[in-house]
Parts: C-alpha cells; sequence; structure tokens
C-alpha cells in the first residue's frame, strides 16, 4: 500500500506547493464546522440560500474525499439550536435544502458505501425532513466506509443537559450509582454515544469560535481555521488541514518525552 498521498495544490497563496500526507497517520475522526455560506452569497450578490446550496455541493467534495482518503468518522454542523432563531424564510429555504439533499445525495452515499446518521433534537425538524432522514439513515446502515453523521437542530450544551437528565433518571430508578459516574458512563447517554472523539476540527470562514458545538468531545481535538468561505472549501483545503493536523504533537496532558516512551 502507498503510505504517502502527494499532491501539487492549486491554492493561489501557496503557489502550486505540494501537500504531503502520512496516509497511515490520518485523523479518524473530522469535525466541521461549515462557516461562511451566507458570505458566499452576499459576495457574489447571490440571495443567501444559494449559499447554502453551494454548501451542499462542498459537503458532497469533502465526504467523497475524506471516505477516499480513509477518514473514518465526518461530522458536520448543518444546523444549530440557535439557528431556528433566523429569519423564517431563511429556515425554510434550509429545510428545503435538506429535505432536497438527503433525496438526491442517496445515490452519492450508497456509492461511497458511507453511512448516515444525525445528532441533534431531531423531533424539532419538520416531520418530512424526520421521515427522509430516518430513510436515508436505514437504507445507508451498512455503509462500512466512513460515518457522514449531521449535526441538526444541535447544541452541544443541550446534548450535555440531556444526557445529564437520563442520567439522573437512571439514578432515580436505582440503575446506577453516583459514585459510578465516569466518564466513560456519561459519554453513553451522549448522543455521539460509540463514536471515537474529533481527533481534527475544521472551521470555515476565518471565524475562531466553537460556537456550541462538540464541547464534551472536543476536549483534546486539534483546532484548525480556514480563511475560505465553506462553498468554496476544496480537497487541496481538506489535504492542507490534514496535513497541519500531522505536523502537531498531541499530549493529551503529557508531555514530549513521555509520548516518546510510550510509542
Ligand atoms: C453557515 O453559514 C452554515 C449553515 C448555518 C448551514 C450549513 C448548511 C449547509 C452546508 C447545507 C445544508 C446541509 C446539509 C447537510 C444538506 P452561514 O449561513 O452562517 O454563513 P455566514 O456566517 O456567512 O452568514
Amino acid at each position: 500500500m502507498q503510505n504517502r498521498l502527494v499532491t501539487n495544490s492549486d491554492n493561489a497563496a501557496l503557489n502550486q506547493a505540494t501537500i504531503e500526507i502520512d496516509l497511515t497517520r490520518l485523523p479518524k475522526h473530522i469535525a466541521i464546522i461549515m462557516d461562511g455560506n451566507g458570505r458566499w452569497a452576499r459576495a457574489k450578490g447571490y440571495i443567501r440560500s444559494l449559499g447554502h446550496e453551494n454548501g451542499v455541493d462542498a459537503l458532497r467534495r469533502i465526504a467523497t474525499a475524506s471516505a477516499e482518503l480513509g477518514i473514518e468518522y465526518l461530522t458536520v454542523y448543518a444546523f444549530s439550536t440557535e439557528n431556528w432563531k433566523r429569519p423564517k424564510t431563511e429556515v425554510k429555504a434550509l429545510m428545503s435544502i435538506l429535505v432536497k439533499a438527503l433525496r438526491k445525495e442517496l445515490s452519492t452515499l450508497l456509492d461511497n458505501n458511507i453511512r448516515l446518521q444525525a445528532i441533534g433534537d431531531i423531533l424539532l425538524l419538520p416531520e418530512d425532513i424526520q421521515k427522509q432522514l430516518k430513510e436515508v439513515i436505514a437504507l445507508t446502515a451498512k455503509g462500512s466506509r466512513m460515518a457522514l453523521t449531521l449535526a441538526l437542530s444541535y447544541s452541544s450544551k443541550e446534548e450535555i443537559l440531556r444526557a445529564t437528565r437520563l442520567l439522573a433518571e437512571d439514578v432515580r430508578k436505582g440503575l446506577l450509582l453516583p459514585e459510578n459516574i465516569t466518564e466513560q458512563v456519561f459519554e453513553n447517554y451522549l448522543y455521539t454515544r460509540g463514536m471515537p472523539h474529533p481527533d481534527l476540527l475544521i472551521r470555515t470562514s476565518g471565524e475562531y469560535r466553537i460556537s456550541n458545538y462538540l464541547l464534551w468531545q472536543l476536549a483534546y481535538t486539534e483546532l484548525y481555521f480556514s480563511p475560505k468561505l465553506w462553498p468554496d472549501f476544496t480537497k487541496e483545503d481538506l489535504l492542507l488541514a490534514i496535513a497541519e493536523y500531522q505536523k502537531r504533537e498531541r499530549r493529551f496532558g503529557l508531555i514530549s518525552e513521555q509520548l516518546n516512551e510510550n510509542s
């Protein structure tokens, strides 16, 4: 097997620099905050929903490229709980783009052996979307190459509160003793139960925030911020993020020498 992927970047700033990726040290789980659809549309004089439509194209590009590379989990922030407060017309447009994308992209998911998953307060979504989502999740459940998880109507603080309520309920029922609540036990009550924590978080559009996304799960994640607006984000940009990730030393609170002892 070829262990290195070398590609020429078309990124103007890098002036045809070479991006080199070690395929044996890929992040297992990449999380993305797909930001900048609105600004992309405004800069071109388009309505905002066109930015979101082009955002779906970027997501297809990045999901396909991730699966081809060997990434096992890709988790994208598609709609936050706070996004419900956007103007009604935009929420409606986003929901209609989502339902259309779920219908249209089923074949992309099947062709690439990707299983779709969703995290968030799914019951708040319009019924047609819930139905469509359930259908695509069931039809792609055997996709073994990569899990693509959509965070929809998602808030990390809400996820942690929900986990706490469920856990308290189990304590009340006598199923669990407070002294037995460990990190591992707590994680079983999160939406992301059974998934590894993200190794790399990418946020586009030059914003440096976490915005209520996977707060528990990102505790030791490497953060990467790209100036590109999401609809412009390409496979090369993904490779740049992975190359940067591979330069970082992940110490998980230890010192370098300890990591070398363990390796
Ligand atoms: C942020 O851009 C993006 C969103 C709120 C939605 C992300 C949605 C998609 C990429 C498409 C739909 C997704 C799926 C899974 C079908 P913004 O609107 O906040 O941009 P701005 O900050 O420039 O205004």
